[in-house]
Order: C-alpha cells, then sequence, then structure tokens
C-alpha cells in the first residue's frame, strides 16, 4: 500500500452525479490514492447533491445566478469553499460553468475534467447527435487536464465506443456514458497517485502498458 497520504478531491457537478458515483466507488478501495472531502454544485437542486450527501459527502451549493453576471465573484466564492476543505485536485463531473482565466490558473495541473468525445472532436455540446450527423464510426470519452481554452488541454485517458447502425443520441450516450464510469476512475487514479506526468501536451502514465490492438470498425 502506497505511504503517500490521500490526494483530497473535490468534485463540481451540475446534474444527476452519475460520474461523480462512479469516482465515490473507486475511492473505497483501501489503496486507491484519492479521496473525496466534498462535492459542490452551482445548481442546488443537482440530483447529484442528494445522491453525495447520502453517501455521507460533505456537499455545498452555489447557485450561479445569485451572482448575475459576476463570475468572478462566483468563482471566488467557489475558490474559498474549495480552499475550505483543503482541496488538492479539482474534478469536474458535469460541471456546466465556462471558468474563468483566473480560476483556470488557480487550479492550473490540478483540474481535470471529462468530455462526452474524442477530443479534439467535437468539443462543447451535443456531442452525440454531432457525432451521429457527421457519421463518425467511432466515437467516446475523453479525460483532460483544464486549461483556459473550453475543452482543450492534455489528455489523460480516452475510451472508444463504436457507432452503430440505427444509434439515436441518447443510445449513444449510454454507451459512451459506460465508458466514462471507466476511465474517470483510472484518470483520476494516475493524476492523483502522482503518475501522470505531463510533458507539453503529452500526458505520459507510469507504469501503464495499452493494448497495442488496432480497433477496426
Ligand atoms: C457526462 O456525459 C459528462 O461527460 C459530461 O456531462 C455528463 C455528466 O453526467 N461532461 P453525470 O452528471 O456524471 O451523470
Amino acid at each position: 500500500m502506497s505511504t503517500q497520504p490521500k490526494k483530497r478531491v473535490g468534485v463540481l457537478i451540475s446534474g444527476r452525479g452519475s460520474n461523480m458515483l462512479s469516482l465515490i466507488e473507486a475511492a473505497k478501495a483501501p489503496d486507491y490514492p484519492a479521496e473525496i472531502v466534498v462535492v459542490g454544485s452551482n445548481r442546488p437542486d443537482a440530483q447529484g447533491l442528494e445522491r453525495a450527501a447520502a453517501e455521507g459527502f460533505a456537499t455545498f451549493a452555489l447557485d450561479h445566478r445569485l451572482y448575475g453576471k459576476d463570475r468572478e465573484a462566483f468563482e471566488q466564492d467557489l475558490h474559498a469553499k474549495l480552499t475550505e476543505h483543503n482541496v488538492d485536485l479539482l474534478v469536474l463531473a458535469g460541471f456546466l460553468r465556462l471558468l474563468t482565466p483566473w480560476f483556470v490558473n488557480q487550479w492550473q495541473g490540478r483540474m481535470i475534467n471529462i468530455h462526452p468525445a474524442l477530443l479534439p472532436s467535437f468539443p462543447g455540446l451535443h456531442t452525440h447527435e454531432r457525432a451521429l450527423k457527421e457519421g463518425v464510426r467511432i466515437h467516446g470519452a475523453t479525460v483532460h487536464f483544464v486549461t483556459a481554452e473550453m475543452d482543450v488541454g492534455p489528455i489523460i485517458s480516452q475510451g472508444v465506443v463504436p457507432v452503430l447502425d440505427g444509434d439515436n443520441p441518447e443510445d449513444l450516450a449510454a454507451r459512451v456514458l459506460a465508458v466514462e464510469h471507466q476511465i474517470y476512475p483510472k484518470a483520476l487514479e494516475a493524476v492523483a497517485s502522482g503518475k501522470a506526468k505531463t510533458e507539453g501536451f503529452r500526458v505520459k502514465i507510469e507504469g501503464s502498458t495499452p493494448s497495442k490492438e488496432t480497433f477496426i470498425y
């Protein structure tokens, strides 16, 4: 078992929180290098907040609508909440707020996000609809470090799914979500253990032995 103290993780969500739950599950393993210390949301009614509280985690909600257009004031309060809980690593799991360069800078190299597409394809919203429209045959999800530009940043992990004949966006979303639940805990483990090292845009993960099989479809 590692002698390193576990990294203290804050998870930010805006909705149902299924990725958050996959991280909570993974972090139950005694040798997992991270512990979730707080779950926060910009939406007081986020279903995931209730789920986290039911699991016994500290939660908070900061309603962004109360801040009007003042993004920085919202982010300063958010930053203060995370600091209160001594958060080392910040995990965005369906957190639907654009972050200012100030906030990103505070968490540079310590904040990761999951995106439901194989970046750099399909950044932004409606990724599954767009993947179907473009006729791609493979699709998936990406975990990456957050940088000032949205959905750009060194890639830590990607998971791939086929796009099947007759798929609708919901089918594809469900297939991709299952992969998200696999890659996010692994990516957080790599970052929290210090095994993920960024060299330019490439993240090298010590000791990882990827399959060399070609995926053709
Ligand atoms: C996921 O598809 C994630 O990739 C995207 O938002 C969705 C969040 O789902 N960023 P959940 O709240 O984790 O269930």
